[in-house]
């Protein structure tokens, strides 16, 4: 069994941030969120993993995952040259993929609990395809499955105007090599793109058999600023341990789960969990809150953050309630009057912002 992690697209609808990362990139509690799919890939026994990336982000992909803790795995990349649809990447890696079965994870989805299980269960059975499907409040924006009383998939549309259910095709697909066959077959769709969904559409119409599972636990599609605070609070409230490397002053207070990076320094400030602060930041006569990451290098002083993302290198000063944000690398924030009630921000790397 092999993998296909698809890490091109363009990330429009994270921008700022992503006209200078790549979405796959951006962290979820301090870590990419590719590094969690492909610590999932690899929990689940495949050794053979093509990373597709397209021109303009590739680079900067494949320098992160180099930069990486390492996984027991072969890691290849392929570049898809134009971004023409999850069925055109698939396309695009035939020759690695030969005639394996294989899985397919969209880098920038995580689910609860990884992928394990359905690798096995898909390495046992019969079917053509295995599709995870979770129920979400507005199907419009994803392919969405009609089943029938039995649970067997009628129909599959990618974002219908009118879904015929709530229950959305998750990014992780797993397939045997007929899915080619079903490629070669479709059309694009009217945004221009070969779909995936239709590709699964025509495994059914050939009459091929493909399988559902209904995901209880989270799913998380980080492709929009408020599902990456959502991503980095569901992953800090199950996943993080209270790590910390450091000496704590006594003027200072780190409470409950929280991780906190060699060579950061935490003075007169209280740190309350669950919260991820990288190596080497400062954190200065501030309150971090629950739901926060810091990344590496970064210093907050006089500041009172939660709910929010910080990349690295940036400087937080004098802030009196900052919630519910994401701010770039590099970016400094600083207050000029007294502002009242909570400030909230999504600004990219390098800004530079008086409030
Ligand atoms: C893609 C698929 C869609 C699926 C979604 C999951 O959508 O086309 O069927 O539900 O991923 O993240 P896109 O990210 O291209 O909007």
């Amino acid at each position: 069994m092999k993998a296909i992690i698809l890490s091109g697209g363009k990330g429009t609808r994270l921008k700022p941030m992503t006209h200078t990362v790549a979405k796959q990139l951006l962290p979820v509690a301090n870590k990419p969120i590719l590094f969690y799919v492909l610590d999932q890939i690899v929990e689940s026994g495949i050794r053979d993993i093509a990373i597709i990336i397209s021109p303009e982000t590739g680079g900067e992909i494949k320098k992160a995952v180099a930069a990486g803790p390492g996984w027991d795995a072969e890691i290849s990349y392929i570049v898809q040259e134009k971004p023409a649809g999850l069925a055109h990447a698939v396309k695009t890696a035939r020759d690695f993929l030969g005639d394996s079965r294989f899985l397919m994870f969209l880098g920038d989805n995580l689910i609860q609990d990884g992928v394990k299980k359905f690798v096995s269960e898909f390495e046992s059975k019969s079917a053509d395809a295995l599709v995870l499907l979770k129920e979400v409040s507005d199907p419009r924006l994803f392919g969405v499955a009609e089943l029938d009383a039995a649970g067997k998939i009628l129909q599959l549309v990618e974002k219908p105007k009118e879904p015929k259910s709530n229950l959305a095709l998750v990014g992780v697909y797993l397939f045997k090599p007929d899915i080619h066959r079903a490629i070669d077959r479709i059309k694009p769709s009217r945004r221009g793109e070969l779909e995936i969904t239709d590709a699964i559409q025509e495994l059914l119409n050939m009459g091929d058999k493909v399988e559902s599972h209904i995901l209880s636990g989270w799913w998380l599609d980080t492709g929009k600023k408020d599902d990456m605070l959502e991503a980095n609070r569901i992953v800090l409230d199950d996943l993080l341990k209270r790590d910390v490397k450091i000496k704590v002053g006594a003027g200072s207070k780190v409470e409950g789960r929280v991780a906190v990076g060699e060579g950061t320094v935490i003075e007169g400030s209280t740190v309350r969990g669950p919260a991820s602060i990288a190596p080497n930041c400062k954190i200065i006569n501030s309150f971090i809150g629950p739901y926060t990451s810091i990344a590496a290098g970064t210093v907050i002083e006089n500041s009172s953050i939660h709910h929010s993302i910080i990349l690295e290198n940036c400087r937080i000063s004098d802030i009196e309630h900052l919630t519910d944000s994401m701010i770039g690398s590099s970016t400094t924030v600083t207050r000029r009057k007294s502002v009242s009630g909570p400030v909230r921000l999504f600004v990219g790397d390098d800004a530079d912002i008086e409030l």
